[in-house]
């Protein structure tokens, strides 16, 4: 008799012992932590438990941060010598490793993501950036940038909640490579590893001032986005907000990068390897809970293949575990707020109540914290919102094609364009497809893969410039990057 095998997951959690979370935080100015005057609660998403009171900065501690920024500017960082600066950043990068499980926990408690990815992914891709960025300190000269270049003073640099540590590490190893120093804002529901890489700062013994962080919400980043001593800002969130920015920098010095949304395409040609092309789905949709601004959210599917991929989808959608961040066995983790999980609420109700078909995949999810199970759509037209709007869950939008060229209009026929997936067996075809498609970043027969060393960014409101590789390099200095 042949025996149905079966795998059960016993409980695998990871220990918190090796974070110690204060009460109560302050800001980090001038290489001191300072004691913030107004605060609010962070909580961990996954149990709805208050971690920690976080400062809320107003109109002084931004100044002082900025102060601060300018005086270790012109002081000491614009005075040092590339390889000086770059010695600063191998040792923060170091440290970053060493205190990897440090970092990796305290995302997870503060973000709700899955330990395996802030384990594998965030701490050593930020880790990464440092390092990537500490070799360019001494090279500018040889960057292609021209070989006077010089930084641009003082950037502000705003980030979201989606990789906290990682968008730290895209935005401060960059500015600090190219000679510019920092006032960085967390976003307020993940401000916790931010100021843990604040005691890496003063471990590192980075001169006072070139990295400062305040902690607060949208008010203090129009704060920094608004002060006249700050030269250059660079932002990472919604296109709404990149809007705001735009504005407010519109008739100033400031140089500016945006990176917004999206809306990208993972287009599966009826050649391509559909087994791996359903994992290529999964990963583009599900990682980080799908809170990625170059996930793929519209699934276009060649109509050939269509039954054959959604069967074999829902089957692996049906292994996904969802559950406590926690454990090193999960897939999925907590939404990472109620504000975000109302907005996937809203937006997939809009699909069932615009005639698109909703599956979900069965999941017991815990009573406590912001959960969504992993959800497609089928029937999606290109008129619904669910095709058209940024949903920054996991929820995934079905549509179908019959031409290479119906694949590539529907792809194209969005306001964004960050990024795009193309599967098939035949390179001319996806030599073909990349050309066509207006986004930024194209993967071919894989899909959120991101290194330091490859330019990151989009076109139309997807945003402003690129980072990572020697084009986000070009950001932080004068005269070269998008202005
Ligand atoms: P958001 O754009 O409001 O927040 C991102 C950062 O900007 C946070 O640090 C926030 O405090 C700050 N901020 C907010 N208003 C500001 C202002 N007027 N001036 C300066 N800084 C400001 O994003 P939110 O509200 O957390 O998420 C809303 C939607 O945005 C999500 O549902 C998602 O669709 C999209 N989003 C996209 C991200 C991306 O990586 N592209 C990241 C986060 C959100
Ligand atoms: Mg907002």
């Amino acid at each position: 008799m042949e025996m149905p095998v079966s795998f059960d997951y016993a409980p695998a959690p990871e220990s918190r012992a090796v974070v110690s979370i204060k009460p109560k935080y302050g800001h980090f100015i001038a290489g001191k932590f300072v004691a913030g005057s107004k605060h609010f609660p962070t909580i961990n998403p996954a149990t709805e438990e208050v971690l920690s009171q976080i400062a809320l900065a107003g109109k002084a501690e931004v100044d002082a941060a900025v102060k601060a920024a300018r005086k270790a500017y012109t002081t000491t960082w614009s005075k040092m010598s590339g390889k000086e600066r770059g010695k600063y950043l191998f040792r923060i990068a170091r440290i970053m490793q060493e205190r990897a499980r440090e970092f990796a926990v305290l995302e997870t408690l503060d973000n709700g993501k899955p330990i395996r990815e802030s384990r594998d992914v965030d701490v050593p891709l930020a880790a990464a950036h440092f390092f990537y960025h500490a070799g360019w300190a001494d090279k500018l000269e040889f960057a292609g940038l021209g070989t006077s270049t010089k930084p641009h003073g003082v950037a502000g640099q705003i980030i979201p909640w989606n990789f906290p540590l990682l968008m730290l590490a895209w935005k401060v190893a960059p500015a600090l490579a190219a000679g510019n120093t920092v006032v960085l804002k967390p976003a307020e529901s993940t401000s916790l590893t931010a100021l843990l890489f604040a005691e890496v700062c003063q471990q590192a013994e980075l001169p006072a001032g070139v990295v400062n962080i305040v902690t607060g919400d949208g008010s203090t980043g129009a704060l920094i986005v608004n002060h006249p001593g700050i030269d250059k800002i660079a932002f990472t969130g919604s296109t709404e907000v990149g809007k705001i920015i735009a504005r407010a920098v519109a008739s100033t010095h400031k140089s500016v990068t945006l990176e917004l949304g999206g809306k990208a395409a993972n287009i599966i040609f009826e050649d391509a390897a559909i087994d791996e092309a359903v994992e290529g789905i999964v990963n583009g949709i599900f990682f980080n809970q799908g809170h990625v601004c170059c996930a793929g959210s519209r699934l276009i599917l060649q109509e050939s293949v269509a039954d054959e991929v959604l069967e074999k989808l829902k089957a692996r959608m049906a292994k996904i575990r969802v559950g406590d961040p926690m454990d090193k066995n999960t897939d999925v983790g907590a939404i990472n707020s109620k504000e975000q999980l109302t907005k996937i609420i809203e937006l997939s109700a809009s699909g069932e109540a615009e005639g698109a078909q909703r599956w979900s995949a069965p999941c017991d999810l815990p009573n406590k914290g912001f959960w969504f199970a992993p959800t497609i759509f089928t029937g999606v037209t290109q008129a619904h919102r669910i095709a058209r709007e940024e949903i920054f869950g996991p929820v995934l939008s079905v549509l179908t094609f019959r031409t290479p060229q119906e694949a590539i209009d529907k792809a194209n026929n969005t306001p964004f364009g960050l990024s795009a997936g193309v599967w098939s067996e035949k390179g001319s075809r996806i030599l073909w497809a990349t050309q066509q498609l207006r986004a930024g970043v194209i993967w071919a027969n894989t899909f959120n893969k991101f290194d330091p060393t490859s330019p990151f960014g989009g076109y139309k409101e997807s945003g402003w410039g690129r980072e990572g590789g020697r084009h986000g390099l070009s950001a932080y200095l004068k005269g070269v990057g998008h202005e």
